[in-house]
Parts: C-alpha cells; structure tokens; sequence
C-alpha cells in the first residue's frame, strides 16, 4: 500500500511472470506491469508444441520471438515453457504413424531444433511437463505410449542442442500427493546414477488458501534436498476453488491468501542461494488468470496484482514480511 519499494529489489532471484504476447502487444497496464514489476518471463502457451511446432516440417517461433525481444528489451531473463508435454500437442503429432524409431526422430528433432533456436538466450527449460499421475506413475501419452524411457531421452536430446541451459522437470501438486512427489525423487535418484543430465525441478504451486502449509513446506524441503535448482514456477493461490458464483472478496479471504504468498517466499528464502532459479506467477493480473479463462471461473483473484493491475494488499505485506526475516 503506496509502498515505493518494488518486490524485485528486495530478492536475490528472479521473480517471474507467465505472459502472453496478445496481452503484451494490446494492453498497456498490462505491458507496464509485465516489464516494472518482474525479472524473469515464461511463455504461458507460445513454445508449447501444437503452437510453436504445428506442423511436422514447421516451426512458427514468431511468438517467442516476441516475448524473447521484450524480455531482452527489459534485462529480464527467459524462462523456456515447455518442450515435452501430454497436452497441447499438435495435430499432426496424435495423427503421426511410424516405428519407435519414428517417434524419437520426431521427439528429438522438435526439442532440438527449438533448444538450438533459443540457444544462449533462454535460461532454462522445462523439459518434460507433468509426467507422472497423482498416485506417481508414469502419465500415458503419445510419448509415454510410444518411446520406452522418454523421460531421459529428452532430458539427453535437450542438453546435446544447449549443454549450457539448465535443464527442469516441472510439475504440479506434489504437496499433499506423496506418491507423485515420491516418483519425482526416484526420477532425479535414477537420473543421477545415469548420469542423465538434469538441473532443476519446478514446482509449479497452483494452490489454494485452503493448501496445507507443512505439505507446501515438506515438498519444497524435499526437492530442495536432491541438491538441484528450484522454481516454484507456476504460482497462484486460488480463492475460490469451488467457484462459488457468490463468492466475495473480503478482508479474511484477502488476509489468508496474503498469508499463503508469504508461506511460499519464506520457505523459499530458506533455500540455499545457490539452488535458488526463482519464483515465477502464472499470468500477470487477477483478469488473465488461466483459472478465469481454462477453467471459467470469474471469481477468482489468484494473483498479487487486481483487475486494475494494481498492487494488492499482499504485494506490500509480502515485502514486510521479507524483510522482517
Ligand atoms: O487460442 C485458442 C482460441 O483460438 C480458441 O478459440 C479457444 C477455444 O478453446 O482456445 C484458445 O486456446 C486456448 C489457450 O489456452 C489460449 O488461451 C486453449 O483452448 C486452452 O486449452 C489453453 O489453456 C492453457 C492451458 O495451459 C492448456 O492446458 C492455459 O492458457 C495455460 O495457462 C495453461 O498453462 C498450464 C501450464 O502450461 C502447465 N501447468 C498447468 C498450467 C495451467 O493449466
């Protein structure tokens, strides 16, 4: 509140946003945000693969593009979003027939031709999204379907383009799913004793106000412990998960989801500076979250910025509370 300190000053990591290059090109409040406020960018869609690879001899990295320009315009690092995923595949990916052969010619071919595009100038990437189910086994998918142990053949094909990029698995509720957060530390164990090259592990805390914080804490202690770089990448704290179409935000509601963002610095500020990759919020304002548009639910106020682009409340009790520690 009228606070003239900006959150990035008083962080010794990149703070991050997911953006989107319409929202960029059209929005104002929304650009002057994107660029004053956040260090870090990631494409919330535009290099996920049925848009940046959509047809099987095509690439289209205009999008990018763009949102790597803008970044480079403002010093902000780029983080890459996401090479190897079950959804938002192209097309002519689910329509593909071929041989296992086939299928790692296709897989290595669309990681290293994006990886060696974007080489130098992205920072990390995503490797493989959201790879396995709550109950910790592998998701099926067309890669999971078609290419036995697709998982470390990525991770191999990314670091061959781009040795110097840092290389995550990202994924979502792992606290309070034990067996998922348990398939992830086996991955990184047998990975190591591999020698499979990886770097980090994203978290990706699309919470809720009603998230438990030892199972927050407990998954960010856990990952933190395999000694690799961490991103809480994908934050929001949800208000009303239940879409409740009366649904008000009132002070107590405010005072609970300030509560989580602080939760979620505070342990993060408890990691060693070194394995410290950043702290990245899904979309920018309350008005573009993904939770409104994915899944309709337009009372919902996930972020630290309002409808207007305006600092919450939050925003200024974070930065208290950060610097109280
Ligand atoms: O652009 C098309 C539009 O032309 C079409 O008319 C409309 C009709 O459905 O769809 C539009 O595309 C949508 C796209 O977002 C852009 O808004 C897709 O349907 C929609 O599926 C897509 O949703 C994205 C979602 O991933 C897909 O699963 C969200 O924006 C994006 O925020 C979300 O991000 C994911 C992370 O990548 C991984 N972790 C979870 C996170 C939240 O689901």
């Amino acid at each position: 509140s009228g606070s003239a300190t900006y959150l990035k000053q008083i962080l010794s990591y990149p703070l991050g946003a997911s953006v989107n290059p319409r929202l960029l090109e059209e929005n104002a409040s929304y650009r002057a945000l994107a660029s004053s406020e956040f260090t870090s960018l990631t494409a919330e869609n535009h290099m996920k693969m049925a848009l940046i690879h959509p047809e099987a001899n095509r690439f289209d990295f205009s999008k990018g593009d763009e949102i790597l320009a803008f970044a480079k315009n403002n010093k902000s690092r780029v983080h890459g979003h996401t090479l190897v995923w079950h959804n938002q595949t192209a097309t002519w990916m689910k329509e593909f027939q071929g041989d296992q052969q086939a299928w790692e010619n296709l897989l290595k071919n669309h990681i290293q031709t994006i990886v060696k595009h974007y080489q130098g100038q992205i920072a990390g990437w995503d490797v493989v999204n959201e790879a396995f189910l709550d109950d910790g086994s592998l998701r099926p998918s067309l890669w999971a379907n078609h290419i036995p142990d697709y998982l470390a053949k990525s991770f191999i094909w990314a670091h061959e383009a781009d040795p110097k990029a840092l290389l995550f698995y990202n994924d979502y509720g792992q606290d309070g799913k034990p067996k998922k957060m348990e398939a992830i530390l086996n991955m990184v164990q047998d990975f190591k004793k591999r020698q499979i090259p990886i770097h980090g592990l994203g978290l990706q805390m699309h919470i809720s106000i009603q998230s438990k914080n030892e199972e927050i804490k407990k998954v960010i202690e856990q990952s933190t412990a395999t000694g690799l770089s961490i991103h809480l990448s994908e934050v929001d704290v949800a208000v009303n998960p239940k879409n409740n179409p009366d649904f008000v935000l009132d002070s107590i509601v405010q005072k609970a989801q300030s509560d989580k963002f602080q939760l979620l610095f505070t342990s993060f500020a408890n990691i060693p500076a070194s394995q410290q990759y950043g702290i990245t919020f899904w979309n920018v304002g309350d008005k573009d979250s993904w939770l409104r548009g994915y899944f309709k639910r337009p009372k919902e106020y996930p972020l630290l910025f309002d409808e207007a682009y305006q600092r919450k409340g939050a925003y200024g009790e974070l930065i208290e509370e950060i610097k109280r520690k």
